[in-house]
Order: C-alpha cells, then structure tokens, then sequence
C-alpha cells in the first residue's frame, strides 16, 4: 500500500478550522452533543438566584478553615496492592521527575513530545494481543474474534497498580471509550460487512487488564502476553446491575426481566482506583448508541429518536427503545461500573446508588467516620457535581467488604453560592475581593434510603438523577470533568472543560464558580469540605485557575501567579497528583481552541509559585491526553494516547502514531499503517537506554510535511 497521494494536503485536515474541535472526535465521542440543543433546559434557578446572601468572604473563609493537620486518608495512598507505585511513592519522601517545561506544541506535530532528559514507548497499543491464542493485529483484515482478544480502542481511564514485592510485576487497566468507524475500516470493507464491523466495534469497546513486567523497578514497563490476569470487558460483558434500582421496573427489559444483568459498558471516560484496589468508571456519552421513543426523560438525557450512525440497533433490537420490550435499556447505561482487576472471573458492576448520569468518572475519599465518599461529574453544558455517601464503613483489608461499599448510601448533587455576585458580569476579571470563590451545600437526592425529591421514588431518582437534581436546584456547571480529592490535602478539585453556551441567549449566565461567558478554555475549581470532612454537606471553594493562553486571552488566572510565566493550557479533563500534591492536568480539546496539541501539564498548589502551569509533554497530532499516570517516584508519567490522528480516514491517515511507518518501504501491500491508540510510558533516559520512540518518530516527522 503506498501513502495516499493527497496525504501531505491531508495535515492538517481539510476543512477544520481554527476554534472548533475536529467534527469527527465530536461525532463518534461525544454524539455531537455539542451540536445539540442543551439538555438541561430546567428552569431550576441558578445559584446567584437563592444564594446565601450572609454569606462573607470572611465567613467562608473562617468556616473553611483549611485543617491541614486533618488530612484525609487518600484513596491510592491506602490503595490495597500497590500505594507506591500508584501513587508514585506518596509517604516515602519520593519525588524526582524534575522537568524544564516544554513549549506548546503546534497541532499539526505527530509525536508525542517531552522533556529534556526523557523518551516515550508504547506499553500496548490498538489491538495488540492479550492471550496466547489471539492473533497478531492486522488491522486490514481485522474481525470481532481477533478484537475480542486484542487490546481495545481509544483508551481513556489509566491506572499502573505494581504489585507488592519486587516491583517487577503488575497490572495496567484501562477502558476502551469510543470507537472510530472512519479510521478503522475500509469503506469498501465496512459496506460489505456491517454487521461484522459493528461487532468489532462492541469488541473494542470496554476495558482491558492487562499483566506487566520489567527487569527491574524503575524501567521501562511491558505488557505480558496470556498474563494470568489478563482481560477483556466489552459491550456484550454480563454485568450485574446493583443498588436500589436494580430489579425495579425502570430498568426491565423483556430480555432481562428481573433488572439484574445488563451486557455491555459503552463510552466508559475517566475513572477512579478505589481504597480496595478496584477500578471505578464512569459510563459517560452512552445516549449516542440509543434510538429513543421521545420521551421527557430520554431527552434531558440526549437521546433522540433518529437513528445512530453506529447503527448497533440492526444488530441488537435493545439499542433502540422504539422497539417493544426494549423501551428501558436505555436506563441500564450512564452508571459508574466497577470491575475488579485482580480477579478475572468476577462479573463487573453498575452502580445505580451512585446515580445515572454523563458520569465522567468518579473518584473516592474517605471520610473522618470511615464512611467512602465517591464524586463525580455529569459531563454536560450545564449539568452538575454530585457525591455519594457510603452507608457502610471503610475497613482496611477487607475487600470483600469494600465492595459492597456503592451499593447503598445517600446521594448529593452541589450547590454553589458566590461572594462577589454584583461583580461578574462574565468578561472574567477577577472580583475586588480578590478571587472567584464562595461556599456551598450538597442537596440530597436520596438519604437514609428515601427519596429527597416530591414525586419521585428512590429508584426514580436514580435511574432519572438529572431530573431529581434539576428539582433539588444544583448550580449548573461549565461541563464536570474530573472530580478528584487531593491525597496529600483531602481538597478536592473539579475540572470544568469548557462551555460555549455559558452566558448565551436563554442559557445561565456566568456566575462565580462559572465566571466566562462563552467559556472556551474551562477552569479548575479547588473545593474544600468544611472541617475538611469528605462527609460534610457543606463547603467552601474558589477557582484555581481560568485556563487559556494568555498571549491571545484576557481571560486566563491563575491563582495570581504571573501568566506570563505558565504554559498555554486549553480544556482540562483528566486530574491526577503526584506524591508531593502537585496536580497534573491533562487536556482534550486545545488543537481547536489554542491551536496546540492536547497536553499534560503539572501545577503547583501551595507556595509562591501556586498557579504555575508548566506544560510536560504533548500528544501526537489529533490526539488527547488521557489518563494520566504520575509515578514521579520512578521519573515515569503515563499517559493514554486517544483518538490520534482523528480528522483522518483509514486510507488518508492523518497520524502515523505511534509506529509510524511513514515510507513505502515500511509498509507491506494491505498492511494497516494508520495511527493506534495506545498507553506510552514516559521514562527518564537515564537506566532506560534504546527503548525510546522520539527517534522513529523524528525520522517520520522528517517528510515534508504542509502546514
Ligand atoms: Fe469523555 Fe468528559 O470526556
Ligand atoms: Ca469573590
Ligand atoms: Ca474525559
């Protein structure tokens, strides 16, 4: 197969302009729910409306006495296999990945790039294989039975768990989001075998574990072929629906009539490693796999009656509910699943008591009575920040325990209240007290096993939760992305991605906790609950940073430190820490706002240099930085490389990530060349010698190339 003859014209792709995000990540991954009406047309008043009016800066301030010395007990401190490698060795005076911040990198650049004194490898890549009789990957002549034993698609959530012991084995999961037809198949092909790509597609869907080993602690990771953990969870994996919605009618179908077992995760994002070692992630975009009837509650939930591209609906009657029997699939998706890593043979769960939304992910602190506290985001324009109270107790050790942990609690959803209302007006200029900040409550929607909301039972509320929490009045969000608890502080922080909607005719106007119309960049808001509690039901917050790139907007903060002195950043999405606090933000989005390549930036929280933004690596052309993994401990980031290359087609790639066989000589006739999504590992030079692939792709870089 030769390069396509139009393929320098293809970078960067036709058509695709500055500002918006490429049509194609939009459609397959989100169900250009952007393009949509909002969903949330409530008219549940927005904070400013009801907020406390007694409440002063000072007041909020007092009440939220940051208690350092009450630190909560993190979730990957405690982590049950592997607290070091994790968590990069918080507690054990750890700490290197000392790095000269990158410049931004220009969109159309297809590698990825980091620091001085560091390379990058792939782990797995897009359909390499998990079992000793899967079949090599070969992407032109792929099938569903290869891709059912093959690494899946797009991964997202990413967690390293090292064993206990020597530190030379472990495990990698990861979920599986979406998939791209246009870049997986032939047109031809897929025309003549619809069926066969819509299986494929339910394949590489879901999530993988998979094995790792290395000669020592400190190198370079590899994925073990037929590990004895090694797993595959798809769109057609039983899964069992628990929680009080499971078994009611809501969630009944005439294949399942007792609401027990749901097949299938779909469009799993972000996630969480819970106290106990297991995964959590939230099922976010499933409404674009679903035909709806037209109903209220499918529409709050942005499922419309059309039907899907990906057309799964042909091949399985239950993905359209406007077939008889199949009316409430649709309410058997939106859930945080947790499955089990160290076990292949458990069955994977869908937590209903923790609500059903566009969760985006979910993350678990403990509270100060042992209770586990799960937060997660709806990742909509104008949906909200929820949490969930355990009813049961933490105990160290005990994981069959801990699992049953999200099956029963009370559910919240935020509520924001501002300390400098008369002041925003939406053009982003910081208030004169200072800072965009305030405090706020969470709403219960259900407590002590009752439903908070007139008119809707229990199982209502948590198969219809957006609807409850439009009812409770919750504040609506630019978009929640991550929401996650700080290990060493118990602060927690929500990434709000970006709203193009903010402040719009007939849309919420900017408020405090979401103080720029037309929010292009997003923001981060850092929340502390008060007595530093993850139970309490009340809170204190204020922005950490309005992101953007200061050289071109007037919009950016950063908690006061000079923008000058921070790397551009665009659209936060994944949060993780490193072992001394410092936050890592990953982005997805900035190709079409800033004109960047998708980043991995760090942040420092506490200091003179709170605010400081500096960029560690970029992702290759089209992609977004997913995960991310810190393990500074060991001077490794990780990172999941997802949708590189997307804007392109499967004969006219527009990445060649990450093996990029970018010369004819490299490429047999029918062989598949175009980019694979992978996990790369991100290593310091030093003890890692001829592993790296910054050489390769700098010779691939090397055509000339057209801007
Ligand atoms: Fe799949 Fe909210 O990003
Ligand atoms: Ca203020
Ligand atoms: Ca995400």
């Amino acid at each position: 197969m030769s390069l396509p003859r139009n393929f320098l014209q293809l970078l960067p792709m036709a058509g695709h302009t500055r500002g918006n995000r490429d049509a194609m990540t939009c459609h397959f991954k989100c169900g250009d729910a952007c393009a949509q009406a909002v969903c949330n047309t409530s008219s549940n008043s927005y904070f400013r409306d009801i907020a406390d009016k007694a409440m002063s800066r000072r007041a909020a301030l007092g009440l939220g006495g940051v208690a350092a010395a009450a630190v909560v007990v993190g979730p990957q401190i405690a982590n049950a296999p592997s607290a070091s490698a994790d968590f990069g060795g918080f507690g054990k005076g750890g700490g290197k990945l000392s790095f000269n911040a990158i410049d931004p990198v220009e969109r159309t650049v297809d590698t990825v790039t980091v620091p001085e004194g560091y390379d990058w490898a792939p782990i797995i890549r897009w359909g390499d294989p998990l079992f000793h009789d899967a079949p090599v990957f070969d992407g032109a002549n792929q099938t569903a039975a290869a891709q059912e034993q093959q690494f899946g698609y797009n991964n997202d959530y990413l967690n390293i768990l090292a064993d206990r012991g020597n530190g030379r084995t472990g495990v990698l999961v990861c979920n599986h989001e979406y998939t791209n037809e246009y870049m997986m198949f032939d047109p031809a092909w897929q025309a003549e075998n619809a069926d066969e790509a819509r299986r494929i597609a339910w394949a590489a869907h879901g999530f993988s574990v998979v094995e790792l080993k290395r000669a020592k602690a400190g190198q370079k990771w590899e994925y073990v072929v037929g590990g004895a953990r090694n797993r595959r969870i798809t769109a057609t994996t039983p899964f069992r629906l628990d929680g009080p919605a499971a078994g009611s009618d809501l969630v009944k179908t005439v294949a399942d009539p007792e609401g027990l077992t749901v097949l299938g995760t779909n469009n799993n994002c972000a996630g969480g490693t819970t106290p106990w070692g297991t995964i959590i992630s939230g099922e976010e975009n499933f409404n674009q796999y679903f035909q709806g009837r037209g109903t209220a509650e499918e529409a709050r939930y942005g499922i419309g009656t059309g039907a899907p591209s990906r057309g799964w609906e042909k091949l399985d009657p239950r993905f359209s509910a406007q077939n008889p029997g199949y009316e409430n699939e649709t309410n058997r998706f939106g859930y945080i699943v947790e499955i089990d890593p160290q076990d292949p043979t458990s069955t994977p769960v869908k937590h209903t008591a923790l609500g059903r939304f566009k969760h985006e992910g979910a993350n678990i602190n403990i509270a100060a009575d042992g209770r586990v506290v799960a937060y997660s985001g709806d990742d909509e324009r104008f949906d909200y920040v929820y949490k969930f109270i355990s009813k049961g107790k933490y105990r160290e050790g005990d994981k069959a325990h801990n699992m049953t942990l999200l099956s029963e609690g009370d559910l919240y959803v935020a509520k924001f209240s501002e300390t400098s209302a008369a002041e925003i007006d939406g053009s982003g200029a910081v208030p004169s007290d200072g800072a965009f900040d305030g405090g706020g409550e969470w709403l219960p929607l259900v407590k002590n096993g009752t439903s908070r909301i007139a008119g809707m039972s229990v199982a209502e509320v948590l198969v219809y939760t957006r609807l409850a929490a439009d009812k409770a009045g919750a504040t609506k969000m630019d978009r929640p992305e991550d929401v996650e608890p700080n290990p060493a502080t118990g602060k927690l922080y929500i990434a709000l991605t970006n709203n193009s909607n903010r402040g719009k005719a007939g849309n919420a106007p900017a408020d405090e906790a979401n103080p720029v119309n037309g929010n292009r960049d997003g923001h981060i808001i850092e929340l502390t609950e008060r007595g530093n509690d993850a139970a309490a039901l009340t809170f204190d917050w204020n922005i950490l940073l309005v992101a953007g790139d200061p050289a071109v907007s007037d919009t950016t903060y950063f908690s006061g430190f000079p923008p000058e002195k921070v790397s551009p950043i665009s659209c936060p999405d994944n949060l993780a820490f490193d072992s001394r606090g410092n936050l890592w933000i990953s982005t997805d989005g900035a190709p079409g706002k800033i004109g960047y390549c998708d980043a991995i930036h760090k942040v420092q929280l506490t200091g003179p240099e709170r605010g400081k933004v500096e960029q560690f690596l970029a992702v290759p052309a089209g992609a977004e930085a997913c995960g991310p993994v810190i393990h500074d401990r060991e001077d490794s980031v990780f990172v999941a490389v997802q949708h590189p290359g997307e804007g392109g087609t499967y004969a006219e790639p527009y990445s060649l990530f990450p093996d990029f066989k970018a010369s004819r000589e490299d490429v047999r006739a029918g062989e598949f060349y175009g980019p694979r999504p992978s996990v790369v590992q991100v290593f310091s030079t030093r003890g890692n010698k001829g592993v790296g692939h910054a050489k390769r792709a700098a010779k691939a870089k090397s055509l000339p190339r057209k801007k």
